[in-house]
């Protein structure tokens, strides 16, 4: 089968293999046939969530059951259209073929294209996550949303608002600030402002999918007894040396959290639905061709990109499996 590999992760190298063996599904696995595959441009950086050194990268992909281990007993069938969250620590969606845990699948939503739903697993799960677990937004919170154009910023902006009833304020660049009032921003500032941390007091929920110094700042806008929640890599010193932070010796009442975000495949399926019911607006994608993997993640890692990558392997230019 064709895979993306990674030549090296110290030197993040990307490269097309279409020799890979396929897998082939154990115990309660199911194995999906990827049509399009996600691409989180820093998830070159996850070191931890690569098997090899050269492993095949990708953590969602959407698809079909192509296969299933024999201990499987779960509700999903075979040639069923999923998409999927690959944990941490295992990856390999930027495949023909992938095997997937159980939890780590749900039916994809059906008015969406395998493209649009690729995009989706992590930005949706991060978002749901920080939002709601880690963040513990109720209705009527102020929430200060950074990098809320991105992928996850788009997602928590979505959630806080519809799942928690917050009112939130949306960081990001102005070109975003009309489509992020439509998908229910209160407020919007540019990030290009100076000193904006001035502009905005007392939230009680940061969630910040920037890091450094987007991160810094947000802890002025924070309230005394507030919560910052993080996820933007590379991840802050204090998650990286187990230390406290800096600014906590200023702001010792506020709780901060790094997270790295975990399947859920009851949340997925809850997605789904909430995107067939138009409730949940998905993402602008950008689709490449297998073969033009490499350029794929050059352009994921840009910024300004106004889509989120995904990797075709069912395009008619491909070679099949
Ligand atoms: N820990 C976890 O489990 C986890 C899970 C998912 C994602 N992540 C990480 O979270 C981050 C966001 O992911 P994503 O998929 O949402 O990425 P994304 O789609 O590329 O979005 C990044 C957003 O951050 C903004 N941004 C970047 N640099 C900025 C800066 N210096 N100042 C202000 N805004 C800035 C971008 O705005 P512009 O487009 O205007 O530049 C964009 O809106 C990434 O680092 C990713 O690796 C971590």
């Amino acid at each position: 089968m064709k895979a993306v590999q990674i030549l090296d992760v110290s030197s993040p190298q990307v490269t097309t293999n279409y020799s890979m063996a396929k897998p082939i599904p154990q115990k309660a696995e199911i194995l999906i046939r990827v049509h399009s595959a996600g691409v989180t441009g820093d998830e070159i950086l996850w070191l931890q969530s690569y098997p090899t050194l050269s492993p095949i990268p990708g953590h969602e992909v959407s698809g079909v059951i192509s296969a299933f281990g024999p201990d499987y007993s779960g509700p999903l069938k075979l040639h069923q259209e999923v998409y999927a969250m690959i944990a941490p620590g295992r990856c390999e969606g930027q495949a023909d073929y992938v095997l997937c845990l159980e939890d780590e699948v749900a039916p994809k939503p059906t008015l969406i294209s395998h493209e649009e739903a690729a995009a989706l697993p992590i930005p949706i799960l991060t978002a749901w996550e920080a939002v709601i677990d880690h963040g513990k937004l109720e209705s009527g919170m102020r929430v200060l949303v950074t990098g809320a154009s991105g992928a996850v910023g788009t997602f928590a902006v979505q959630f806080a608002t519809r799942l928690a009833g917050a009112s939130v304020i949306a960081l990001a660049s102005s070109r975003t600030h009309e489509h992020l009032k439509q998908l229910g921003a209160h407020e919007t500032i540019d990030y290009n402002t100076p000193n904006w941390e001035n502009r905005v007091r007392g939230v009680d929920l940061v969630f910040d999918t920037v890091g450094g110094d987007v991160l810094t700042k947000s802890w002025e806008t924070v309230k005394d007894d507030g919560v910052i929640v993080a996820v933007g890599d590379p991840a802050p010193s204090w998650v990286v040396g187990r230390g406290k932070a800096v600014e906590a010796t200023e702001h010792p009442n506020v709780r901060y959290v790094y997270f790295i975000v975990s399947p859920n495949a009851e949340r997925m399926s809850k997605a789904s639905a909430m995107i067939d019911a138009g409730s949940i607006k998905v993402l602008a994608v950008k689709p490449f061709p297998f073969h033009k993997a490499e350029e794929a993640w050059a352009y994921a890692r840009q910024r300004n990109r106004g889509g989120k990558v995904v990797i075709d392997f069912t395009g008619a230019d491909e070679s099949e499996a």
